[in-house]
């Protein structure tokens, strides 16, 4: 079973491990240790472990833009092992959160352009592509990021919501 707690200052060395193996140093933003932790006692930014039957798996980095009126920002979702099923599970775990527990109106994340696995990720969950402009997209890029080349974003809001079965 895939399930989601709160990461912690020791699982640290699991985290940065994973962040900077070879394989994910071009896939992934790469953070240093102090904002990881930073991230991991901020009220307003929320680390997750992912477990499949209580160890470690993956990790998933989000913001709570609430209070900007831009819902959860997913900044970064990482798992060991590809196309298992785990980033889905995991991504459709925090969903449930944010949408039945926390009443979120929308979550987004920002993809690159070739990262095609997790596009089918995100689509499958209901995401959309999402570009907004003026005002609106003043919002999200203070609230959360600014999509930087080759990158764009992908909403998924609140009513389009279908919890995995
Ligand atoms: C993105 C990521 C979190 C997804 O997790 P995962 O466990 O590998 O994904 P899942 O096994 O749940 O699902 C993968 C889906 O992508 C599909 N897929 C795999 N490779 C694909 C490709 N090249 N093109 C299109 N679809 C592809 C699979 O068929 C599967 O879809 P399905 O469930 O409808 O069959 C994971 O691959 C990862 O950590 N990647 C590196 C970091 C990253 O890219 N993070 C996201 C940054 S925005």
């Amino acid at each position: 079973m895939i399930t989601l707690r709160p990461s912690k200052p020791a699982d640290l060395p699991f985290v940065v491990g994973l962040e900077r193996r070879p394989d994910h140093v071009d896939a992934i933003g790469q953070w240093s240790d102090l904002e990881h932790l930073a991230t991991m006692q901020s009220p307003k930014r929320e680390h997750w472990i992912i477990e499949s039957e209580g160890t470690p798996v993956g990790y998933l980095i989000a913001f709570d833009c609430r209070g900007e009126d831009a819902g959860f920002y997913v900044k970064r979702i990482l798992v060991a092992d590809k196309d298992k099923g785990t980033g889905t599970l995991a991504l459709s775990k925090f969903l449930d959160r944010a949408f039945l527990e926390l009443r979120a109106k929308l979550v987004w994340l920002i993809v690159r352009e070739p990262n095609e696995r997790a596009q089918a990720v995100y689509r499958r969950l209901g995401f959309k592509r999402f570009d907004p402009v003026g005002d609106v997209a003043r919002r999200f890029n203070d609230a959360g990021q600014q999509p930087g080349a080759g990158t764009f974003r992908m909403l998924l809001n609140a009513r389009d919501w279908e919890p995995l079965r």
